[in-house]
């Protein structure tokens, strides 16, 4: 096999808590994911040497900050080999948003890449290769839905998501997840998310009690630099969402609805004043 085509999918953080601070400056997180059916398309080709990269989206950085690059890089380091790749993107997920794109492109790229050489790395090695990526990349490997703490990268399988539709809105500006961390004041954590009974909701397949403790900690300083997310969140509770909360850094808000009807009409009204709106059935 010397192409592989890959689905590299979002994910949205049901709740997010950050408990403690690594002494490089990375935060300690304690944060449920839960991958969804809006996906990039990765498609990896094995070529004698050099790394080639291309995408839909013409404004999409292709220089060595790209994680789906860097994830290409990681790979022939850590399997010792000196072989190639052309790797495009087929770009779905809006860049920026805290859905993870990026993170899972470089999750698609690591896969794939193990697959067309014949598996050179063990399970293992690439959640190891992946965390070097980025925090998000390990859970992008395993899927589902997660408990990730540490950087994000110790993660527990959960029970699957309940049948609910979730739609997502993407404000239409993007934050910097290094700066949203940065404006976090661990001391000043006053509300934190029901971690525990979020996972027991979970457990019991209960979309009421999942919805009603959406919650993260990191959105309280994403809202006070972009007052959309409030706003988008207002739409969504009056649209008869059960709950909304902003996923990740942000700037995407999502909220969870039990019909169909309603959650169609909240993306109707949010189509309105942006771009990037997506009413996904889970
Ligand atoms: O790992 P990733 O590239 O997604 O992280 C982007 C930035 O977000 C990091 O440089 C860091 O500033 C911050 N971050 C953090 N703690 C985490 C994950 C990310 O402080 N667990």
């Amino acid at each position: 096999m010397n192409e592989i085509t890959l689905k590299a999918n979002a994910k949205i953080n049901l709740s997010l808590d950050v408990v403690g601070k690594f002494d490089d400056g990375y935060h300690s997180l304690k944060t449920i994911m839960l991958e969804i059916p809006l996906f990039d398309i990765v498609t990896v080709e094995k070529t004698p040497s050099e790394i080639a990269l291309s995408s839909s989206l013409s404004r999409l950085p292709l220089g060595e900050k790209n994680t789906a690059r860097r994830a290409a890089v990681k790979f022939f380091e850590m399997a010792g080999l000196s072989g190639g790749a052309r790797i495009h993107i087929e770009k779905n997920i809006p860049v920026g948003s805290g859905l993870g794109g990026g993170s899972a492109d470089a999750a698609a790229v690591l896969s794939g890449l193990n697959k067309v050489y014949g598996e050179p790395l063990s399970k293992t090695a690439l959640l190891a290769a992946a965390l070097e990526i980025g925090a998000d990349v390990p859970f992008c490997l395993t899927g589902g839905a997660c408990l990730a703490t540490g950087r994000g990268e110790e993660l527990t399988p959960l029970a699957p998501m309940p049948p609910a539709f979730i739609v997502l809105a993407k404000p239409n500006f993007s934050v910097s997840t290094r700066r949203v961390f940065q404006g976090l004041s661990l001391e000043q954590i006053k509300t934190r998310p029901d971690t525990r009974g979020m996972l027991k909701a979970l457990e019991n397949g209960d979309l009421v009690g999942i919805s009603v403790r959406l919650y993260n900690v990191l959105e309280g300083v994403t809202a006070k630099m972009h007052q959309e997310i409030e706003q988008y969140k207002d739409i969504f509770l009056d649209s008869g969402a059960i709950g909304s909360v902003m996923s990740g850094s942000g700037p995407s808000v999502f909220g969870i609805f039990k019909n169909g009807a309603p959650a169609k009409k909240a993306g109707e009204k949010l189509s309105e004043i942006t771009s990037e709106v997506f009413v996904l059935k889970v």
